[in-house]
């Protein structure tokens, strides 16, 4: 073996465990994919149709643009402008084969000597993307004790300083208030500081969608990066677009990476997405969301807490993020759940220092309702009820 060995990230580690139980893939019919991270991608109430077709030209089978197709790219300007007046051009998006090569690729290029701050609680390929780039990270207290909810005052002091957070947090839910992410922004800004705020549920908060890009007044002149992508609100995951919106100086260098590394991005998938964001469709696309989830959100969360798990939920994203009840740890939870070929995200794989099934995070679990339909509720609290 000549290459760097390296395990699969938590989300699949999981899914492969369950593969290796139950010799089925979770999300087939069948299965209760509770601890995945994909979104329904059928119509939900209220929201827009999803398109079932591109047409491509032969334009649409030359190479694409390094940095994103321009339609797209002002598309997605055009998006942020209209619903939080975020004063950007194309020249501030680079289009990405999904969120996380985004937030790979930016942190791959963050200068060596800066160091991350990252709350100790957080979406589980952070870790591993800080790991395989071999950067130094500082934790900011995320954990039962605080309610998995820090503030500003709980992050470090220092100069270099880049912060990795997503906004609503994936495990937990929670949400900063417009004011918090404000501040957050504000903080971040300053001179010797940058942030990416990662916002993939950016659609899915009560009680309305948030973005730091309402906050952010001149983006040339800092060092944030927001990144969004259509994997979750726009309900695409298997289209792979994702986005980075930062200064322009910083989209030049995705360009740059792009022409040897990465080589654009599908048209047919920029194509797809760049129908996604037609002004009025997503404006219908986001309130659909917001109280589809909301109101599964809070039906899950009163199911949940009736068979004795305890919440810690913020108010957005789509899961709940719960303590197991009587010193059980997420995994031997989920030995019970394969049975029923069910499964959860263990807590310990959210875990940023990844302290293992005895450590802080050994009792949580990330359940997940975003690919449930809204008839499926009885069955899971049933199931869930029995494994318990
Ligand atoms: C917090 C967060 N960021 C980014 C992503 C982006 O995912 P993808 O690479 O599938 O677009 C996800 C998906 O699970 C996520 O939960």
């Amino acid at each position: 073996m000549i290459l760097r060995e390296f395990p699969p990230m938590g989300v699949y580690e999981t899914l492969f465990r369950f593969a290796d139980a139950t010799s089925s893939y979770l999300g087939e019919p069948g299965t209760h994919p509770w601890a995945q991270g994909f979104p329904l991608t059928t119509q939900i109430p209220g929201g827009p149709e999803l398109p079932t077709s591109v047409r491509i030209s032969a334009e649409d089978r030359m190479y694409p643009k390094a940095d994103g197709e321009p339609t797209l790219r002002r598309a997605i300007a055009a998006y942020y402008n209209e619903f939080y007046g975020a004063g950007i051009s194309h020249e501030n998006v680079a289009v990405f084969a999904g969120g996380r090569p985004a937030i790979f690729t930016t942190l791959a290029f963050l200068r060596d000597g800066w160091k991350v701050a990252i709350e100790e609680t957080e979406y589980t390929p952070y870790w591993d993307v800080l790991q395989i780039l071999g950067r130094e990270s500082v934790l900011i207290p995320s954990h039962p004790g605080n309610r998995f909810r820090p503030t500003l005052a709980d992050h470090p002091e220092g100069d270099d300083l880049f912060l990795v957070k997503s906004n609503p947090c994936n495990p937990t839910g929670v949400m900063t208030t417009p004011e918090e992410l404000s501040a957050l922004v504000e903080h971040y800004s300053r001179k010797g500081r940058g942030a990416l705020i990662d916002e993939a549920y950016e659609f899915y908060g009560d009680p309305e969608p948030i973005s730091a890009l309402a906050h952010i007044r001149d983006i040339d002149a800092t060092n944030l990066f927001v990144v969004g992508a259509a994997t979750k609100g726009l309900q695409v995951p298997g289209m792979r677009v994702g986005w980075v919106v930062a200064a322009r100086e910083h989209i030049q260098i995705f360009r740059n990476y792009s022409s040897f590394g990465m080589g654009g991005v599908s048209r047919a998938s920029q194509l797809y997405v760049t129908e996604l964001l037609e002004l009025g469709r997503v404006a219908r696309a986001r309130s659909a969301v917001a109280s589809f989830f909301n109101a599964q959100r809070e039906r899950y969360g009163e199911g949940l807490a009736a068979l004795g798990l305890e919440l810690f939920t913020g108010k957005g994203g789509f899961y709940h993020w719960c303590r197991l009840p009587s010193g059980d740890d997420g995994d031997s939870f989920n030995e019970r759940l394969f049975r029923k070929k069910a499964a959860i995200l263990p807590g310990r794989l959210c875990d940023m220092a990844r302290r293992g099934a005895s450590g802080p995070l050994g009792p949580m679990a990330r359940f997940s309702f975003g690919a449930l339909t809204a008839d499926s509720y009885e069955r899971d609290l049933e199931i869930l009820r029995r494994c318990l």
